[in-house]
């Protein structure tokens, strides 16, 4: 990075140099420089538009096409020399540029600002990243519909307040992730849905008097079309905080599933042992295996949260149109976006590779008198009792079973009878963990 250079795009009407901390906090390159293919795509667009309106000659707009293809190559291949000075990727690439073809780069931002150019870039670069993120919320439900196949009669305890209530299947529990991850990756389509009109050609704020066509540029960038009122062009990043949003919530579901695992996998759960490659030791104790690689990914919600909130409050009573604070609307989208992805691949590589011990599962089931619902349905069902008299039955009922340290379906028929005569045998259909989930797939 060569730094102190004097601002040969804007110092025109300077006299000084700025201070060296005035460069640093005005400088957004280390974190823009992402943004370098959506730049020069945008660049390459809007040279092409204004060739063919006739507002610079044919051969100035191939000398700037060949010029940004260079730079990209440069910056592919590490060979770009970026600069703090020239503060953003915008004006590094502009200012290379001229290196390169000489005045003719100087007439790329006739009628252009980066105003409407970083709207653009920005909004380019969180459609691709809507795009990158379904693709792997559905490799991840790839993983889930795998294991959902594979334990459609795996029995476990089903859980409110942590307490066991009812026998589900493995199935059933991951299902539940799998239709979260749904409506999540829906939340990513439509994300880029919204994001689907072009800032390019609001120029500052008010658009431009040079014949430029909108339309030409929208569409050779995958826009649905220009965004209509300019000054909202500029100001606006809703489609950022949108993008935010949708990986926290979708990281908020990543981390009740990861609770999930750590929780399971603890030697008093014992439901699902992790596989040594997404596991770790511990220094001190041998015996230990932790997971945590669902610890992180629980924790790392908190980042996924932030950056939501850190954007909401830039843009809190910002006032039309740009001002600089929309600079600080880059990093924390980069962030959720790297974030979510490696939780989600954490996720998948974790759940794809833990073993799941049906026994441990089944036994607490069992356990916690799961099936005593089935219990008081039998009774509305085949007595035609109301619910709460049954319910009031069913807990004398558990009542006995537990002084007497008895699964429910292990009490002698002449036990329940005692307190409701008119039960038989026929009961006991539903009262096994097997018979209570058959009798509701019903
Ligand atoms: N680096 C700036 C940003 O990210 C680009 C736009 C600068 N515009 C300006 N008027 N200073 O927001």
């Amino acid at each position: 990075m060569t730094k102190n250079k004097t601002n040969t795009m804007w110092g025109g009407r300077f006299e000084e140099k700025p201070s060296d901390i005035m460069t640093q906090i005005n400088a957004s390159i280390d974190i823009d420089k992402r943004l370098y293919a959506q730049d020069i795509a945008g660049s390459k667009a809007y040279a092409d538009m204004l060739v063919a309106q006739k507002i610079i000659p044919a051969e100035d707009g191939q000398k700037i096409q060949h010029g940004l293809d260079q730079i990209k190559n440069e910056i592919e291949s590490g060979a770009f020399e970026f600069s703090y000075a020239l503060e953003d990727i915008h004006m590094n690439i502009e200012s290379r540029l001229k290196d390169i073809i000489g005045d003719s780069a100087g007439k790329l931002h006739t009628a252009r600002s980066r105003n409407d150019q970083v709207a653009t870039d920005f909004k380019l670069w969180v459609r691709d990243a809507c795009d990158a993120m379904t693709s792997k919320i559905e490799d991840f439900q790839n993983v889930l519909q795998n294991l959902i196949i594979e334990h459609e009669n795996t029995i476990m305890p089903g859980f409110t307040h942590l307490q066991v209530a009812q026998p589900v299947t493995l199935a059933m529990h991951l299902g539940a992730y799998k239709q979260m991850l749904e409506r999540d990756k829906q939340r990513f389509i439509n994300c880029k849905a919204n994001a689907n009109q072009c800032p390019l050609g609001a120029a500052a704020l008010s658009g431009t008097g040079f014949p430029i066509d909108r339309n030409a540029t929208a569409n050779a960038l995958g826009f649905d079309a220009p965004q209509p009122n300019t000054m909202d062009a500029v100001a606006s990043r809703d489609f950022a905080t949108e993008f935010l949003f949708a990986c926290a919530q979708c990281g908020i579901h990543l981390s009740r599933l990861a609770e999930e695992i750590i929780l399971w996998s603890s030697s008093q759960f014992g439901f699902i042992t992790l596989s040594d490659a997404w596991s770790t030791g511990s220094s001190i104790m041998p015996q230990k295996k932790n997971p945590d690689a669902a610890e992180l990914v629980r924790a790392k919600t908190g980042r996924l949260n932030g950056n939501l909130v850190q954007l909401l409050t830039v843009m809190k009573a910002l006032p039309l149109t740009y001002n600089k604070d929309l600079q600080e609307d880059k990093a924390c989208v980069f962030e959720s976006f790297d974030t979510l992805i490696l939780c989600l691949d954490a996720s998948s590589g974790m759940v794809s590779t833990m073993s799941v011990n049906k026994d441990a599962m089944l036994s607490a089931a069992k356990s916690g008198y799961s099936t005593a619902t089935e219990i008081a349905d039998w009774l509305v069902r085949n007595l035609g009792m109301p619910f709460r008299d049954a319910h009031h039955i069913t807990g004398a009922i558990v009542k006995v079973a537990e002084d007497k340290n008895l699964k429910l379906d292990e009490l002698d028929l002449a036990e329940m009878k005692k307190i409701e005569p008119r039960i038989d045998g026929s009961i006991f259909d539903v009262l096994s963990v097997e018979g209570a989930i058959k009798s509701r797939q019903k």
